[in-house]
């Protein structure tokens, strides 16, 4: 027993020494990514330059070791994170729009809007509501949608399946798929403009 703990115990921080030699090269090859927060986002405290994460090859400073973890923490448990981080949450967000311009119930209005921005956009929130690091920094989604002519239920609900079939087709499992369709559906009174429930 004591011999196999030992062994964990070397692979965890040879995996550590080799996950860290990554994000390092990472870190080198793309000077972008080097740039460090000045602001703790955990506790908005200043960050210490010494206190630091790299997550997805960005660079994340604290302003003491207990916001790191909580950082760490909040990262391991995150749907995004289960998902398996960027690369699904960008993969998705593909698939999911061709689902849409497809869609006789939806595709017309995306007719003039520019698809390049709609799927960078689409990530950026997906990843932040999905509890990825990076906080929607967009427009919120009552005035996001607040235009678009004759909104409705049926709509909605036709964005939802496409987002569902994506994430079925991607072999995500079912408990996942039920939680991010929880965060769609919990987006449905700001999306059609319908007035804020009282607390
Ligand atoms: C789960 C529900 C939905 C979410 C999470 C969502 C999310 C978003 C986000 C993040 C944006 C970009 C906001 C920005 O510019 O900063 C956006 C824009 C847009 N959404 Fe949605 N959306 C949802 C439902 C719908 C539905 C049902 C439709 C219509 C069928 C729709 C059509 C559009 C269009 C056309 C834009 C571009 C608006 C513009 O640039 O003027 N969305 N949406």
């Amino acid at each position: 027993m004591k011999s196999n703990l030992s062994l964990f115990t070397v692979f965890g921080v040879a995996i550590t020494l080799l996950v860290n030699a990554a994000s390092a090269a990472e870190l080198a090859s793309n000077p972008a990514a080097a740039e460090i927060n000045k602001i703790c986002p955990i506790s908005g405290k200043p960050a210490d330059p010494n206190i630091t994460v790299v997550y997805e090859g960005k660079k994340y400073a604290f302003s003491e070791d207990a916001c790191r973890k909580k950082f760490n923490e909040a990262r391991e448990n995150s749907i995004y994170h289960k998902l398996g981080g960027k690369a699904a949450i960008d993969a998705a967000v593909e698939s999911f729009y061709l689902k849409v311009l497809a869609d006789d119930r939806i595709k017309h209005y995306f007719d003039d809007i520019s698809m390049t921005k709609q799927r960078r956009k689409q990530k950026e929130f997906l990843s932040a509501a999905l509890g990825g690091p990076i906080p929607w920094a967009g427009k919120d989604l009552r005035a996001a949608h607040a235009n678009l002519p004759g909104l409705n239920e049926t709509h909605f609900k036709a964005v939802a399946e496409n987002l569902q079939k994506t994430l079925e087709e991607l072999k995500v499992k079912k408990e996942l798929i039920d939680q991010v369709m929880a965060i769609a559906a919990s987006t449905r009174d700001e999306v059609l403009n319908r007035p804020k429930k009282a607390k």
